[in-house]
């Protein structure tokens, strides 16, 4: 039998809705998720599987429970010790008292060929290294102080230094065997014209991305001084075969659980937003990677919660985007709202100057899309002059028309109506 501390790791890193999503498909329901039983035949949904507990359980007919162990056991009709070992090859543990050969899944008959495996332990490699280098580097941890990230928070989002030198990386990876070009093509490392190679990311602060099962797939990299000519404030890995940015929030490992607790969750832009918030208590907080939300995150999230709120900046891309994409919210049956930020303020300078409060009055306050859009015209029109009320809704127009609800427009109507030009 296995370690009891590798079951408990392989279960750590392992998350239930994704195992069950490959079999049944699940919509959310009040804290928990749903969908049509796959041990027995039924019209409607009594499969529920709360991700806070990480359990399942079956409300009709076969009235089965159980964990994702349990799970995988009957859905693939495997011993305990099978789906152990299948979950564990997932989650990139390696077991202390692996299940003997031939006894199924994984273990001796795993393809030595799979590129994706290969790429994972490439960046599972590279995120060890860089925490390393971490620890023996004074200006990196000093940067860490004074943007006011504790160790533990540096610890919990196993941040990293990528060191100022030319092939660190791409020498250490080396060592462990890899084949360069498999750097390559994680992101990590280049190859010069006279064909030796070197790392792509240098001296900066590492951000590690993980996917839902916690694996390291890719990486973030800021610059520890101001960005100069040349050289953008953050680097980050390309897509690749195990990454995909428009798949992909950070920091969502360590928020899922507070998501469907609160019932919300809070998508911010940037990478030092989500640590300061997680910091500060907030841990329902995820980023995007520097792209505009897309369909694939909203999904994602409307699995947790029904409640998204936007903390992006005023005037940010991301920001136009989600007014752009509010159709996505709709059809996922999310609510959706905005907090409205401080000019040139975003969630972890806010956090940092001590504004704990107003952080969490904008969440308190955070708006409906349009509700959002017309205040912030209202609050930008120069309405003590005709000119400016007629300017105010001529913007104002487009933004009602896209409103369905009669009911709803209704009351942005009554609300634009004091500014009516004459
Ligand atoms: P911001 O410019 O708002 O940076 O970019 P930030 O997160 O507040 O970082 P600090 O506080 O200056 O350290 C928001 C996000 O956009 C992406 C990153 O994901 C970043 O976290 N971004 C930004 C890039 O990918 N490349 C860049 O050059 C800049
Ligand atoms: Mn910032």
């Amino acid at each position: 039998m296995a370690d009891r501390s590798d079951i408990d790791e392989v279960r750590r890193r392992t998350d239930l809705v994704s195992v069950v999503e490959k079999y049944v498909t699940l919509k959310r329901a009040g804290k928990g998720l749903t969908g049509l039983c796959p041990f027995h035949q039924e019209k409607t949904p009594s499969f529920h599987v709360s991700p806070e507990i990480g359990r399942w359980k079956c409300f009709g007919q076969c009235n089965e429970s159980g964990d994702v162990f349990k799970f995988v056991q009957k859905i693939e009709n495997l011993t305990f010790p099978e789906a152990l070992e299948r979950l564990a090859l997932h989650a990139g543990v390696t077991l202390t008292r692996p299940a003997p050969p031939g006894l199924g899944a994984g273990g001796a008959a795993r393809p030595a060929g799979d590129e994706r495996e290969r790429l994972y332990r490439i960046n599972a490699l590279a995120l060890r290294f860089y925490r390393g280098i971490l620890a023996k580097t004074p200006p990196a941890l000093e940067y860490l102080r004074g943007r006011g990230i504790a160790h533990a928070a540096a610890e919990a989002f196993a941040l990293g230094y990528a060191p100022d030198a030319w092939d660190m990386l791409a020498a250490h990876l080396a060592r462990q065997g890899v084949d360069l070009a498999d750097a390559e093509r994680a992101g990590l490392v280049g190859k010069s014209e006279r064909g030796s190679h070197f790392d792509k990311m240098r001296g900066r602060l590492v951000f590690p991305i993980f996917d839902v099962q916690d694996r390291p797939i890719a990486f973030g990299g800021r610059l520890l001084g101001t960005a100069g000519p040349g050289a953008p404030k953050y680097w980050n890995s390309p897509e690749t075969p195990v990454f995909s940015k428009s798949r992909t929030l950070y920091g969502l490992g360590r928020a899922r659980k507070a998501i469907a607790s609160e019932g919300r969750a809070v998508v911010v832009e940037g990478y030092t937003d989500v640590v300061a918030a997680h910091q500060a208590g907030f841990e329902n907080v995820v980023a995007t990677l520097g792209t505009a939300l897309t369909e694939e995150h909203v999904k994602i999230l409307a699995r947790l919660a029904p409640v998204v709120l936007l903390a992006f900046d005023a005037d940010s891309a991301g920001l136009k985007a989600a007014f752009r994409a509010a159709e996505i919210f709709e059809a996922q049956d999310v609510e959706v709202r905005v907090l409205g930020l401080p000019e040139g303020e975003d969630p972890d300078s806010l956090l940092h100057a001590g504004r704990r409060s107003d952080f969490e009055r904008a969440m308190d306050e955070a708006m409906p899309l349009v509700q959002y859009r017309l205040e912030r015209l209202i609050r930008k029109s120069d309405t003590g002059t005709e000119g400016g009320r007629l300017a105010l809704f001529k913007k104002a127009l487009p933004v009602l028309a896209s409103v369905p609800s009669v009911i709803e427009r209704e009351q942005y109507v009554k609300r634009l109506a004091p500014y009516h030009p004459q």
